[in-house]
């Protein structure tokens, strides 16, 4: 049994309903997973919720509910967008879940059992908002802590702390020899100039039970519950071990319980270490300085890679429920369909800076890109071929098969490199070049013309193969719409595997099926994007 290609997206606090951010992460991630099964490998894509903590508890007692309750009312939306996004996830985590309280609980136990854990007094400032004691260092130059903290009270309590100090000049070394680590590089200097720049104080890894009790409580001492970041960042390695991977279970003294696993007689699944966690740009220091320590004490291997990716505005303002400036992907998908979504998102932002939502661009990129590029091709390819061959494809014709050869070469690489939006930029030059060659070639005017009945079928040839390769292409990243594409094409098979991008995959005699619009054009205002905005 080999290592499965592992993937995650961070869990997400479960004190609200999704919005546009938390759909963007996990449709590139959602990207990267189809492209390496088209690849080949064999990936397992894990995803769920961040359901402890004091925001969560708080947000339960706002609405007189229990915390549990609260979760498991909220938890069905948020699969519900998994869903609606078309992800095709292998696990969907909830932290509330059994099998992740025992792990948190078996890694709290080796932790200290190791001694990189210890109990102190601390007395400082804390913010709710980011569950999280702030220092003298996140004070503005006033004095005062950035609204972003939310309500900021001083605190004096006992605590068990976990032990970073003695791990930060190996993991500086660890990043600098290790480029890949941390993706796009900016974010790998930024986390370089911040260890260096900066002397690690050691984690708050509890919280008073009296003060929060929503969340997993200490093995060694039930006054506490565990800090929900600790917690949380335990997840990427829960699901190993609820898959039987003996990787993280020999390291998880004792937990070798069979109850763990999800998976009944399933074999065990290798997984561990991840080879891609997916973040956005505020939980970078999480990801990239507490997990790697803590990997490194618990003994296991670090993930291969962080993907760090930017965060959305709306109209070029932070999006904010209270002041209903948010874009509802659920609102648009149910418009605009699911594809055109995902299109618009990785399209529009290239993985690492922020990216700012507008319905005016939405609307216009749906109209070139969908339904007048990709859309247009497709139709009018089939139409034609269904109006002057009966359906029936022509024999092979090799017009555009070296540009075809040659965007299926980068858009792999570009897959390959997380360049999302790159890739789809190379596809849509393929898929511009392809409608210049209808209109230079014009089948329309040749089909007039017996004599050039060869000159037609040829050119017929090339516009359906482009459609099956084009399919397959898009895939990763417009799933439905690629299975659309071939089932107009009338192929049995699906566009799931890069190898049937090659060119001449479409047999002569085969029989293709009925033409459809894939994204009708929208001439009306969108109702769905500008009314969320008022939500
Ligand atoms: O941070 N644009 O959860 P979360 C882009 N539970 N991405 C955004 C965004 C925006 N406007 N807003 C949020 C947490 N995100 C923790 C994670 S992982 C072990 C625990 C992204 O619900 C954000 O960057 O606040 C993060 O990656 C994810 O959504 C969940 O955010
Ligand atoms: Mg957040």
């Amino acid at each position: 049994m080999s290592k499965r290609f592992f993937i995650t997206t961070a869990i997400d606090y479960l004190n609200g309903q999704p919005h546009l951010g938390h759909a963007y992460e996990k449709v590139i991630t959602d990207v990267i997973a189809r492209a390496r099964r088209s690849f080949g490998d064999d990936v397992f894509f894990l995803t769920g919720l961040d359901e402890h903590g004091q925001k969560v508890q708080q947000a339960a007692e706002s609405e007189g509910k229990s915390p549990q309750a609260y979760c498991d009312e909220l938890a069905k939306d948020w699969r519900a967008l998994a869903e609606k996004l078309g992800l095709s996830n292998n696990d969907f985590i909830r932290t509330t879940e059994e099998r992740h309280r025992r792990v948190v609980q078996a890694a709290l136990s080796k932790l200290h059992a190791g001694g990189h854990v210890y109990k102190a007094t601390y007395k400082g400032f804390y913010s709710t908002k980011e569950e999280t004691f702030l220092t003298e260092k996140d004070r503005r130059p006033d004095g005062t802590f950035d609204p972003c903290y939310g309500e900021v009270v001083e605190l004096e309590e006992d605590n068990y702390y976990f032990k970073l100090d003695d791990h930060q000049q190996w993991l500086i070394d660890y990043i600098e020899s290790n480029p890949d680590f941390i993706y796009p590089s900016t974010r790998r200097n930024e986390v370089l100039g911040f260890l260096k720049n900066n002397a690690l104080e050691d984690l708050c890894i509890t919280r008073p039970a009296l003060r929060l009790n929503w969340g997993i409580p200490l093995p060694f001492e039930k006054d506490f519950v565990t800090y929900v970041w600790f917690d949380a960042l335990v997840n990427y390695i829960t699901v190993p071990a609820s898959h039987g991977d003996p990787t993280v279970l020999a390291v998880l003294d004792g937990i070798a319980d069979p109850k763990l696993s999800t998976l009944g007689s399933q074999p065990p699944a290798l997984l561990w270490p991840a080879d891609i966690h997916v973040v956005g740009k505020d939980i970078v220091k999480f990801h990239a300085v507490y997990w790697p320590i803590l990997l490194k004490k618990m003994g296991l291997a670090l993930p291969k890679q962080l993907i760090v990716h930017g965060w959305w505005q709306k109209d070029g303002q932070k999006m904010s429920k209270s002041t209903g400036n948010v874009v509802d992907p659920i609102a648009v998908i149910d418009e605009w369909g699911l594809d055109a979504f995902r299109f618009y998102v990785v399209r529009e932002l290239d993985i690492g800076p922020d990216g700012n939502w507008t319905n005016a661009g939405f609307q216009a990129r749906y109209q070139a890109e969908l339904a007048n590029g990709l859309g247009n091709l497709v139709n009018r390819s089939l139409s034609m071929l269904k109006r002057y061959r009966n359906g029936v494809v022509p024999a092979r014709s090799d017009e555009l098969a070296d540009d075809a050869a040659k965007t299926l070469q980068v858009a792999v690489s570009n897959y390959r490199e997380h360049k999302l939006q790159l890739a789809v930029q190379n596809i849509w030059l393929l898929i511009t070049r392809a409608n210049q060659y209808v209109d230079q070639t014009a089948p329309f005017k040749l089909a007039k013309d017996p004599s050039q009945a060869s000159r037609l079928d040829e050119i017929l040839y090339n516009l359906a193969e482009i459609c099956r390769v084009l399919a397959v292409l898009l895939w990763p990243v417009l799933p439905s719409s690629a299975d659309k594409i071939f089932a107009q094409l009338n192929l049995s098979t699906a566009p799931d595997k890069m190898t049937a991008a090659a060119w001449g995959g479409l047999a002569p005699g085969h029989m293709i099926g009925e033409p459809s619009a894939l994204f009708p054009r929208k001439d009306q205002p969108a109702s769905a994007i500008s009314s969320s905005s008022s939500k």
